[in-house]
């Protein structure tokens, strides 16, 4: 079966209930009575999903994801979110093991392992990043980061809950910078991925997974990385700030 391409929104920390409630009233009309060939994704700050999930009421086109998750159910922990929150918020899709979570926030592979594993058993889709700082990739490290970080993100998950993910494959060097990895570049990247799930378990799940590129995508570049076999989809930040630019990306294939 072929995979369904998947564009995502990544907010980070921008966007408030207000200015995300002007961005909707702008963003759905412009989508009304398109037939999208992906699935579209928004991911705001917790804090405003309620705004976002209320804007989208009665439209199942679009999902809602949070940026971050807690690895424990409830309880005495200052500052977090459970997934039975997001549950209750109508959030389907969680973004974890960002590099900015990774590099401000400490998060290794083994705490973003446990928070995949408690998204994934709550019945949400984990989007998992993954990606190189500049100085791995000048070193030649490229293949070694990306297959440590598989295995470690992936650890314990069978190959079913491993096909149905979304891999997000962000060199931390394209984010936010302007310097997006050549298509080729990405190609590459997302082709050795599939080769280590494939080596993780098998060739089926391999071919299964989506994996998203992601790192400075914007209207003008989406194309020619989405013409890429093993590239089924973006995560995009900066670009997805505006309503029309988003719109764009999300119509990639038009
Ligand atoms: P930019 O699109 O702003 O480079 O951010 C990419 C990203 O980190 C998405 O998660």
């Amino acid at each position: 079966m072929p995979r369904k391409p998947i564009i995502a929104a990544n907010w980070k920390m921008n966007m408030g209930p207000a200015e995300a409630a002007a961005f909707m009233d702008q963003f759905i009309p412009s989508m009304e009575g398109k037939a999208l060939s992906c699935d579209v994704v928004i991911a705001p700050p917790f804090i405003t999903i309620p705004t976002v999930t209320a804007k989208l009421q009665g439209n199942t086109t679009i999902a809602v994801a949070a940026q971050n998750v807690s690895d424990r159910d409830n309880g005495a922990f200052t500052g977090e979110i459970s997934t039975t929150m997001l549950k209750e918020l109508g959030v389907t899709y969680i973004i974890l093991g960002h590099s900015e979570r990774r590099q401000y926030y400490g998060e290794t592979d083994a705490i973003i392992n446990s928070k995949i594993k408690k998204a994934i058993a709550d019945g949400f889709t984990p989007i998992f990043c993954i990606g190189e700082t500049k100085d791995e990739r000048l070193a030649g490290k490229l293949e070694e980061v990306l297959s440590t970080q598989l295995s470690g993100g992936l650890q314990d998950l069978t190959a079913e809950q491993t096909a149905a993910i979304v891999i997000a494959y962000e060199p931390v060097w394209a984010i936010g910078t302007g310097l997006t990895a050549t298509s080729k570049e990405a190609q590459e990247a997302h082709a050795y991925i599939r080769q280590v799930i494939a080596k993780l378990y098998d060739t089926d799940t391999a071919n299964q997974v989506r994996i998203q590129y992601g790192g400075s995508v914007k209207p003008g570049n989406v194309k020619e990385l989405m013409a890429q076999p093993d590239i089924d989809g973006a995560l995009v930040g900066g670009a997805s700030l505006k309503p029309d630019s988003f719109a764009a990306l999300v119509e990639f294939d038009r």
